[in-house]
């Protein structure tokens, strides 16, 4: 396979993930690139089947196990139907949210362990690591007044978690930059103007990549 530019998006809730994804997408649009934008749990009819059950508040709690399961499940419909077959194309793919989410949610604060995930993926899928992950960082202090915030409104059933797992998950996702540093493309997020911080996401993949696309 022709490892092209596939980069991920990752960050606790609320981090401000979906508008720079839209803004990079855009972005590399108007420079003539044919992206392909896509997001976890997803990325497929099952896999946005699969994602109801995930984040649907009236499936109730899950085992840990099950959980890793069913993003594992959405996970190889998706890589192997549709981010794979657009990078052999040539195409830039963009995902919200991918592996990384099930070693912070699943490995890290489920207690799953990130290398059970790691082990799990490496056994169902091959060449599945993105080219560059960009982690949107931000503090524990406002990632929870963020997880405040959604719970006043309808929040889902894995945002509805306690502060400690919110907490955990920002903490994974610190370990993982450190784990992957190759990979990874840490953004401090806070108190940033959303196009302050996209002119750093831009200025880290020019300096990774060279001028894009
Ligand atoms: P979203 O709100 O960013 O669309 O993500 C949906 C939720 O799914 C979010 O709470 C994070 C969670 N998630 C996991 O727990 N593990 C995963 O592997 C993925 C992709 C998402």
């Amino acid at each position: 396979m022709t490892r092209n530019l596939f980069i991920t998006f990752e960050g606790p809730e609320g981090s401000g993930k979906s508008t720079q994804i839209n803004k990079l997408c855009e972005y590399l649009k108007s420079k003539g690139a044919d992206v392909l934008i896509t997001r976890e749990p997803g990325g497929t009819f099952a896999g946005d089947r699969i994602r109801s059950i995930l984040i649907d508040k009236s499936s109730g709690d899950l085992e840990p196990e099950t959980e890793l399961f069913l993003m594992a499940a959405q996970r190889n419909e998706h890589f192997k139907k549709v981010i794979k077959p657009a990078l052999d194309k040539g195409k830039v793919v963009l995902c919200d949210r991918y592996f990384d989410s099930s070693m912070a949610y699943q490995g890290y604060a489920r207690k799953i362990g990130m290398e059970r995930v790691k082990k799990l993926h490496d056994e169902f899928l091959q060449d599945y690591l993105p080219s560059s992950t960009i982690l949107l960082s931000i503090s524990p202090e406002t990632g929870l007044n963020r997880v405040k915030e959604r719970a006043q409104k309808n929040p889902d059933r894995i945002e509805s978690e306690s502060q400690d797992f919110h907490l955990m998950v920002s903490e994974a996702y610190e370990k993982l930059a450190k784990i992957y540093p190759e990979r990874f493309i840490k953004i401090i997020a806070d108190n940033k103007t959303p196009d302050d911080i996209f002119e750093e996401i831009l200025k880290a993949i020019n300096e990774k990549y060279g001028k894009l696309p």
